[in-house]
């Protein structure tokens, strides 16, 4: 079990909003993207399960930008069969989950997506890493997957973006890149991109 809040929403057939933070943030964090975003969901918010000087994280890092695999593969791993359980004990479709992450928790979607065949239905991923290098991904023909990213973001090299990018389109996602002229901060104008990006697709 991981820490975290489930809200019932009031259409059955949405998309379950998987909510995951940035480093430092808990499950509140990102409530309001999914109220901007589809406000009729159930949300499954977590909160990261490793903690760095105290901030939750989602896995272990070596130092900033710089991962730790063997964690990083646990911890996708826990979270994948977390989903499960969420799954039975709050009676929602496993296989209608779109996840929206920030940072550490887009870096953990991706995770899922690398690692995992049908982990998500779709991801919205603001300032995303790619989160492993040099492993086959599994199929991911047509995932809707949204990146938004900053072109002066000091966390996330545009080149992480376009390597992300490339590398989930060549497994078969449906990829689709949202640039800000910003930081790693999350923007008002990128979350309004990735709510008319799901209006869009689901
Ligand atoms: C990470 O560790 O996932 C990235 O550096 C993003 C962050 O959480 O700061």
């Amino acid at each position: 079990m991981m820490h975290h809040l489930f809200q019932k929403g009031t259409d059955n057939a949405a998309p379950t909003l998987l909510l995951l933070h940035g480093t430092g943030g808990t499950e509140n964090d990102l409530l309001p993207l999914a109220e901007i975003i589809s406000p009729s969901s159930n949300v499954l918010s977590v909160r990261g399960n490793v903690l760095e000087h105290g901030m939750p994280r989602f896995f272990r890092r070596l130092a900033e930008g710089v991962f730790d695999e063997e964690d990083l593969v646990f911890r996708t791993k826990e979270l994948h069969g977390f989903l499960a359980e969420a799954a039975e004990k709050y009676d929602f479709d496993r296989s209608n989950v779109v996840a929206i992450g920030y940072s550490n928790g887009a870096n953990i979607a991706g995770s899922l997506l690398f690692h995992y065949e049908n982990a998500l239905k779709g991801a919205i991923l603001h300032h995303p890493m790619v989160p492993r290098r040099g492993i086959p991904l599994p199929l991911l023909t047509g995932t809707p997957i949204f990146i938004s990213a900053g072109t002066n973001d000091p966390i996330c090299a545009p080149q992480e973006t376009t390597d992300l990018e490339k590398l989930l389109s060549e497994a078969g996602a449906s990829v689709q890149v949202h640039w800000e002229n910003f930081g790693h901060q999350l923007t008002r104008s990128e979350v309004e991109a990735a709510k008319r990006w799901f209006e869009a697709n689901f």
